[in-house]
């Protein structure tokens, strides 16, 4: 979590820092920081708790001024939310700056064991790295570089870092390093940037030399030189990410949650053009990937949240139209509760990001068992498509907002693309998913129906039930995600058939019960669900595709191949998620405690 950006260059930094933070926000945002020199013994250091709006105007009529510096954006691991533990953290004597996104494991036990005599003034780990910096330049008469190769050096092997680091002495400079945090350094004419996304800095270049883990940088405003682990000097030829500036904006939009809800037509139909060719044949699936899944003998994926959800999806499709058993696994318990596997695994990993530490800890183990993986990821070039043997894009372009939705139906439309490259369904799937995009974009241009729905079914309320059976309850899972993490209203996903066998009890007077009935083998059970919960109260609100619909379902949704129904019925959900988030004040794109990316276990 957390996101980094610095410049160094010929024009003013702190718009640009700014402006970097802002893109970086989804990262983190209960603190802020910037630190600018210069370069004529003049630097300035503005930290503040809560949004970069807030450190916006604290750096107003400062006169900052200067062509280098480094900001930061923090989700909090070490230390609570507070100016002090903000990030530039500096060393007692002001020579050095450092921001970091990433876990120091061991920082404890340096702090005892170098900084006995410092008084520290956070309680990060943070600050224990820039105290080190500093005490290894000054005792031991150390470079600024070899100062910090010193103390990443010291970093137990757990431990997670980017950094980006300043010296006083050295005002133009930026030192970078990394390991399991993604860096990357930005290279134009008007000078070269480090930021922790290619987002951030997207106005100032679209070149940028990726940093491997172990390796560190020095960068002036007209060069880049990278280090091996071992301070070897290596060259790297810069790639261009192919993404305008303007596709990072909200454009006309109040929320990017909105405009990524609107997107996601587009993002079908950018799918279908991807993966299929004229006559419905796959295209850009090497056969590579269709030979390894072919050879296995059951099929795990592995993913966290949102991606786990589309998992659960992916799963039908795998089964179905591959005939090979697919199981569905949570990361952060797969990687230190491993199943008992079969002969043969193929992994799948599912991720937007591409960095989710609990992801990318679970590939770190199944690499070394040497079982072959392929990481679908909207983000390519992340750590999570690097490590795999094979990845494929989703293509669904930047998602900012932290609650995730394009990126699900992404993730869903690319496993049943797979699943029909590797098997043979009884479907035109170019045509199917045709037809997807356009019965997605009619319910998105319904918007004011759900905008009445989740103010009559929610306003006020403290809990809420998704409910449906097989594939409605994987979707129910998601849609409560959806709800609980922008809105707060605690909300349940539930298989239907599961609610008497305990959890009914807790339906009550105006209980809002959303059902999802897309699945005709299983609508008769579930309209007895709905009538067991309204008898005790609930109000329910159905939500039902067109065959199954009857006259007073609230919404019915179009039809479309029932095995693609998940690709709609989640559409309502999500916005009825964002309009009881409005309902409430809430800021739809922040939701608090969390962070887009979490690239920490
Ligand atoms: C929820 C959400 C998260 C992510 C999860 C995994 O809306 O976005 O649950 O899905 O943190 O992230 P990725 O997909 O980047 O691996």
């Amino acid at each position: 979590m957390c996101g980094i950006v610095g410049y160094t260059g010929i024009n003013q930094v702190l718009p640009k820092l700014l402006k970097g933070l802002e893109k970086l926000e989804y990262r983190g945002y209960d603190s802020a920081g910037v630190y600018v020199n210069n370069g004529v013994n003049e630097d300035f250091l503005v930290r503040e708790q809560g949004r970069v709006s807030m450190l916006e105007l604290a750096t107003k009529n400062k006169g900052i001024s200067g062509t280098a510096g480094i900001a930061h954006t923090r989700w909090a691991t070490h230390g609570g939310v507070s100016v002090k533990n903000a990030h530039p953290h500096m060393s007692s004597d002001g020579r050095f700056y450092l921001v970091h996104n990433g876990v120091i494991e061991n920082y404890d036990v340096l702090r005892d064991t170098y900084l006995k005599d410092i008084k520290l003034n956070s309680e990060t780990d943070t600050e224990i790295a820039v105290q080190l910096i500093d005490k290894f330049a000054k005792e031991e008469e150390l470079s600024a570089v070899d100062a910090f190769r010193k103390m990443i050096s010291l970093l137990d092997e757990n431990s997670a870092y980017g950094f980006l680091l300043m010296d006083r002495q050295t005002p133009g400079l930026l030192y970078t390093a990394k390991k399991k945090s993604p860096l990357l350094i930005g290279v134009a004419e008007e000078g070269n940037v480090v930021t922790s996304d290619a987002a951030a800095m997207l106005d100032v270049t679209n070149d940028f030399i990726e940093l491997m883990d172990g390796e560190t940088a020095i960068i002036s405003k007209d060069k880049v030189s990278l280090f091996d682990e071992h301070g070897v000097e290596i060259v790297r030829e810069p790639f261009t990410i192919n993404i305008d500036a303007s596709e990072t904006d909200k454009g006309v939009y109040p929320y990017y949650m909105l405009k990524e809800v609107d997107e996601q037509a587009v993002v079908a139909r950018t799918l279908s053009q991807h993966y299929f060719d004229e006559e419905g044949h796959i295209k850009n699936i090497d056969s590579q990937i269709t030979e390894a899944i072919k050879k296995a003998d059951r099929i795990y994926i592995v993913a966290a949240g949102t991606s786990y959800h589309a998992g659960l999806v992916g799963k039908r499709y795998f089964e179905q139209w591959t005939g090979i058993p697919t199981e569905v696994h949570i990361a952060s318990e797969f990687a230190y509760d491993q199943p008992l596997l079969s002969n043969k695994p193929f992994f799948i990993f599912l991720s937007q990001s591409g960095e989710t530490a609990d992801s990318r800890e679970v590939l770190d183990n199944i690499v070394k068992q040497g079982y072959p993986s392929l990481t679908i990821a909207n983000v390519m070039n992340s750590t999570l498509t690097r490590e795999a043997d094979f990845a494929l894009p989703i293509l669904a372009g930047p998602e900012i907002a932290v609650a995730s939705t394009k990126a699900y139906t992404a993730q869903v439309i690319v496993e049943a693309i797979l699943a029909y490259a590797v098997g043979d369904a009884d479907i035109d799937l170019k045509h199917e998913l045709a037809r997807v995009a356009v019965e997605m974009q009619v319910i998105i241009d319904q918007k004011e129906v759900f905008n009445d729905i989740a103010k009559t079914a929610l306003h006020n309320r403290h809990s809420a039930f998704y409910i449906g059976r097989g594939l409605d309850a994987a979707v129910a899972v998601e849609a409560a995600l959806k709800l609980k993490e922008i809105s707060y209203v605690q909300t349940e996903g539930f298989a239907a058939g599961e609610l008497k066998h305990g959890t009914i009890s807790l339906i009550e007077e105006g209980t809002p019960v959303f059902a999802l009935l897309t699945q005709e083998k299983t609508a008769g059970l579930v309209r007895g669900e709905i009538a067991q919960v309204a008898a005790r109260g609930a109000k329910t609100i159905v939500l039902a595709s067109e065959s199954i619909a009857k006259e007073n379902d609230d919404y019915i949704l179009p039809n479309v191949n029932e095995l693609l129904m998940p690709l709609l019925a989640v559409i309502p959900a999500q916005l009825i998620a964002y309009y009881a988030t409005l309902d409430r004040g809430l800021d739809v794109d922040r939701p608090r405690n969390l962070a887009k990316s979490v690239t920490v276990q």
